[in-house]
Formats: structure tokens, sequence, C-alpha cells
């Protein structure tokens, strides 16, 4: 009778060891401890690292070069909802896996395209890494949890996780469709045809700040009208904006002086992750949040919230890291060991850029 019971509890191990085959780079949200130590032993833990340095060198140069070819997509390379990020990976800025440290991502984004280290690089980084990047290996997909990345973490992860957070890819977004609505990761052909046509009508035929405003805000009508889940709240309602006015900022060559990007070029980052020929990084960094963003932002009326009646929710900055430390605590509702710690010093990358303004929480002491 004890063996059959061993034998049982055997069984129901292999089965957990089983049921979480990972990837070294899935989240291990909502995983028992075992689950975690099963996994650990079959990786290098590396655990959280250090937030890395500023780039040294911010002028323009070229960054399509010999060093980092275009290369087309192989089956088991990730890309996923953002077009920058999807570009660096395909040019070998970031691993042609799509799948880096957050550490690598800070880095590539500086030498790629010229963005800022700053705050938002930061805790826009960390915030998404926490949530969706595997915490022992220091890994992340930048194809997120969703896209085909082995089996899908158990709950709570699935509830939680990119829904209410959408760091990086979220509701109304330019070229992917909500994910209520359609393939929320994926070139969508019928959302470019409405930036050219948009493009066409206000912005001469390029992608300027008045395109990018009209953009946003059909984008924004559609989901209030199309999609009933539609999540426009922090932190989504501030990247939704700060998005639309990136590719201006980042796609345009650096030696240019035309303030609209060209749309093929526009379509060539968002539909293939290449750079044009000869692409040259703008001269000075820049973080998207400038004139370009302010300009989208007062083209029309918008509040945060949701679509639920007349619900609506506007949280200050304190609410917000609040809210998300929740989240991370209801991922992971006790981790241990080696878990823990990395948990903690990605909380601490997160926390950098808001020191000035609020106060750290810690979780797990
Ligand atoms: C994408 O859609 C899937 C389901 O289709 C969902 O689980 C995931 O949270 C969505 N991702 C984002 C960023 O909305
Ligand atoms: C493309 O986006 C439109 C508008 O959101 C949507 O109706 C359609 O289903 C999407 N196509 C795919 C393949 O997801
Ligand atoms: C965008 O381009 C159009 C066409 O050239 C121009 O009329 C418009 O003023 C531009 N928008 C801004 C904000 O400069
Ligand atoms: C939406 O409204 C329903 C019904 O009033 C309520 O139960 C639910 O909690 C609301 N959801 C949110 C996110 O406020
Ligand atoms: C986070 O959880 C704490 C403790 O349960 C609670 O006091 C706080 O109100 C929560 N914050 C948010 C934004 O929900």
């Amino acid at each position: 009778m004890f063996l059959s019971v061993q034998f049982t509890i055997l069984a129901l191990q292999l089965a957990n060891v089983l049921a979480v085959a990972l990837n070294p780079y899935d989240s291990l949200a909502g995983l028992t401890r075992d689950e975690v130590d099963a996994f650990a032993r079959t990786v290098k833990v590396v655990g959280g690292q250090p937030a890395p340095a500023p780039i040294k060198d911010t002028s323009m140069k070229l960054v399509n070069d010999a060093a980092h070819p275009w290369m087309p997509l192989t089956a088991d390379q990730q890309r996923g909802p953002c077009p920058g990020l999807n570009a660096l990976a395909s040019h070998g800025w970031l691993p042609r896996s799509g799948v880096a440290t957050p550490g690598e991502i800070v880095t590539a984004v500086q030498n790629g395209f010229n963005m800022e280290y700053n705050r938002a690089l930061l805790c826009v980084t960390y915030a998404a890494f926490l949530v969706n990047g595997n915490l022992l290996t220091n890994l992340m997909s930048i194809g997120g949890i969703s896209r085909l990345t082995g089996p899908a973490p158990p709950a709570p992860a699935l509830a939680s996780g990119l829904n209410t957070h959408g760091t990086f890819e979220g509701d109304a977004s330019l070229s992917r469709s909500d994910a209520a609505l359609g393939d929320n990761h994926s070139f969508n052909e019928t959302l470019f045809q409405q930036i050219i046509d948009i493009s066409n009508k206000v912005g001469g035929g390029r992608y300027n700040v008045s395109a990018a405003a009209e953009v946003r805000f059909q984008r924004f009508q559609q989901s209030v009208a199309e999609n009933p889940g539609f999540f426009f709240s922090t932190p989504r309602f501030n990247t939704a904006f700060i998005e639309t006015v990136f590719p201006i900022v980042f796609f345009i060559d650096g030696r240019s002086t035309d303030p609209g990007l060209d749309l093929n070029v526009m379509r060539d980052f968002f539909q293939n992750s290449r750079m044009p020929p000869d692409f040259h990084r703008r001269g000075t960094p820049s973080g998207g949040s400038d004139e370009e963003l302010d300009f989208v932002m007062a083209a029309h009326d918008y509040v945060p919230g949701f679509n639920n009646g007349t619900a609506r929710d506007a949280r200050t900055c304190s609410l917000t890291t609040s809210q998300f430390v929740n989240t991370t605590m209801e991922l992971y509702p006790s981790p241990q060991g080696d878990l823990r710690d990395a948990i903690n010093t990605n909380l601490d990358n997160f926390f950098i850029p808001v020191s000035t303004r609020c106060t750290q929480i810690f979780p797990f002491p």
C-alpha cells in the first residue's frame, strides 16, 4: 500500500514535470514551488541582473551595416507586436531568435534607434519582463507568452498577464488587432491600409504627426465601438500615444529633414521587421515623448478608462506602481530562493526610474 501511494506521488510529480515542459524564456508565473524547482534543474539559473549602463556614443550612425544585415525569419524565431524590437532582432542588434535579456533590450534600442536611456525605457522594459519573462534564466521572448512559445502557463498568469498590463502591446494599437477582435500580435493589412489612407489624406502621403494623431483617434473610436472589453487605462493609456509617434521619431533616417515617414519604409518595418538600406539612426537620443507626443494627445479628447458603461479610472504614479506590484504578487504568490532573489532584483530595476516620485514597495522582504 505504501508502495502504491509512493508510486502515485511519483506519477503525479512526473505528470507535473511534463505539464510544465517550458522553454527557457517562458514565464514561471503561476507555477508551484516544485514546478519552479523542477524547471530550475533543467536550465542555467542566472537570476536578476543589474540594469545596464547607458551607451556612450549617441551620435548619428549607420545601423543597417555589414555586421547587422536583415535576414528572413526562420521557423524557430520569435517576433511580436513591437515593430522596433522585431527589426532589432531581424538585424541582429538583438539575438535573432527573438529571445533576449531585459538588459540586452535596453542596450539594443539605444544602439539601433538612439532611444534615450531614461525612466520610461527602464520602467517599461522591466515591467514587461516581470510580467512576461523568465526570472530564473533572465530571458524574455519579444513575441510574448501568447505566441507559439510552448504551453500557456496556468492561471493566474493568463488572467492577469498581458491583458491587464499591455506594457508593450495592447488594445487599439496601430497595426495589430485588439485581442478580442483578432490576432493581436501579427501585422494586419486592413489596419495598415487605414494608416495609408489617413497619411494620404492629412500627411501628404507620409506618416507625419498629423497622420499619427488621426490614426490614433480612428483606432480609439474603432475599439470603443467594436471591442466590448476595450481596455484603455494606465499604463496602456500612455503607451498607446507614445507608440503612434515612435515610427516618426525612430524610423526616419537620421540624415533626413523630412518630418514624415515614407509609407514603404514604414511598411517594411511593420510587416517585414526590416530597416531601409543604408539606414542611419537619429542623431540625438529621444524617448519619443517630446512635442510630437503632445501634438497627438492634444488633437482629440481622450479619457483613460475601459468599455464598461461609464467606468473610468485615472491613476496616479503610486497607484500604478502599487497595482503593478500587486499583479506581480498575484503571478508569484510566494516565491522562494533564486526566484525570489530574481524578482526582487528586477523590481529594484523597475523602481529606479520612478524613485524620486514613488515610494518603492518591497513585497518580498
Ligand atoms: C493577445 O491575445 C491573447 C489571446 O488571444 C491574450 O491571451 C493576450 O493577453 C493578448 N495580448 C495582449 C498584449 O493583449
Ligand atoms: C485585422 O483587423 C481587423 C480590425 O480590427 C479585424 O476585423 C480582423 O479580424 C483582423 N485580421 C486578423 C487576421 O486578425
Ligand atoms: C503633415 O503633412 C501635411 C501635408 O504635407 C501638412 O499639411 C501638415 O501640416 C503636416 N503636419 C504637421 C503637424 O506638420
Ligand atoms: C463592469 O461592470 C460590471 C457590471 O456593473 C461589474 O460587475 C464589473 O466589475 C465591471 N468591471 C470593471 C472592470 O469595472
Ligand atoms: C495592493 O495591495 C495592497 C495590500 O493588499 C493594498 O493595500 C493596495 O490598495 C493594493 N493596491 C492597488 C492599486 O490595488
